[in-house]
């Protein structure tokens, strides 16, 4: 019995010193301590005993139960300290590699001119209005002058929704929301997008901005907007530029005119961006019509005013010198980017 004892915590300690998880020393612990196992089977035999070898016996029997135990415990913290060892050596963090970089978005070259442009007239006093672009054919043409023939309503110019609505060719029904609204005087601007059945092309699309412009008060003239588009043609596109207005004609303005700059390129020589001319055109205006002031309501004999719409992609092609319109259309990240 005693060399069977023996035996069995020399196989046992054999087998702690071999194992190399955690679960093959749990097996050794059933095999040995566990109800069927070596040593239980061993306490079990002790009845054939004389009573007193028994006491001397089970001693022995519970000294190597003990020193099973206080191994497999010792094995077991050290296995855990060695998994452990080798999870932080997988999870490592080195923190002298180079961050991920985050993508930070850009504002787009439409909404940049577009802020410069509204930070100039609001600096000049005047307010940022809006318009739908879903409109009637009431305010986008009828109220301003655009009689039901006018070769302007085409319908391949204009999207229809139906006979009385249409999506804005312009953003020039604003002045008429505006002034119906009958607060005077009106200093404003309605920066929009309006829609044209247009094929894309590098200067042309379906759908793209203006600016509007529009002043009412007593004894404006044609002066006041000549000072304005001037100033405002210096702020743009710098204090060399001069600015010439060539007659024109626009139904709801009455004299009109098309603003001409100097080519800010070449100063006024004559480049490749302007074509050799030495100017570039950048807006329509004209002093608004007395029957678009009469329809909305507002006397002729009292009130005058002028009125301006500019491109606004025209003017960020100008400003960023991009030569195709496409380019602001298609949301890549590199071109926008630049800007
Ligand atoms: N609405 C005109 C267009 O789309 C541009 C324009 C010209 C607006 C003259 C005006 C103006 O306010 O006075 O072609």
């Amino acid at each position: 019995m005693e060399n069977r004892l023996k035996q069995i915590r020399e196989e046992a300690m054999k087998q702690i010193e071999a194992s190399d998880a955690l679960d093959k020393l749990n097996d050794i612990r059933v095999a040995y301590l566990g109800k069927k196992g070596e040593l239980t089977s061993l306490l079990k035999s002790m009845k054939d005993m004389s009573a007193e070898e028994r006491p001397k016996f089970g001693q022995m029997v519970n000294d190597v139960r003990q020193v099973i135990e206080e191994q497999l415990e010792a094995t077991k913290t050290k296995l855990a300290a060695a998994v452990r060892e080798e999870q932080l050596k997988a999870e490592v963090i080195d923190v002298t590699l180079p961050a991920k970089k985050n993508n930070v978005g850009h504002r787009h070259p439409n909404t940049i001119a577009l802020e410069e442009v509204e930070r100039i007239f609001v600096g000049m006093g005047y307010e940022v209005v809006e318009g739908p672009e879903v409109e009637l054919d009431y305010y986008n043409f009828e109220a301003l002058n655009i009689p039901a023939n006018h070769p302007a309503k085409d319908e391949q110019d204009t999207f229809y929704v139906n006979d009385k609505i249409v999506l804005r060719t312009q953003t020039s029904p604003v002045q008429v929301r505006t002034m119906e609204k009958g607060k005077l005087p009106i200093r404003m601007i309605a920066p929009g997008r309006v829609f044209r059945s247009d094929e894309v092309d590098a200067t042309h699309s379906p759908s793209f901005h203006q600016i509007e412009g529009l002043v009412i008060d007593k004894n404006i003239t044609f002066a006041d907007l000549k000072g304005t588009l001037a100033e405002f043609a210096k702020e743009l596109f710098g204090p060399q530029t001069k600015v010439k207005f060539r007659p024109h004609h626009f139904p709801f303005t009455e004299p009109s005119a098309e603003v001409d700059v100097t080519c800010f390129k070449c100063g006024g020589k004559g480049c490749r961006m302007c074509k050799g001319s030495g100017w570039i055109e950048i807006l329509g205006c004209g002093m608004v019509h007395p029957r678009v002031l009469e329809m909305s309501g507002i006397d002729p004999e009292e009130y005058s005013g002028f009125a301006f719409g500019v491109g606004l992609e025209r003017i960020a092609l100008l400003k960023y010198e991009i030569d195709d319109m496409r380019l602001l259309y298609e949301n890549d990240i590199r071109f926008l980017k630049q800007f």
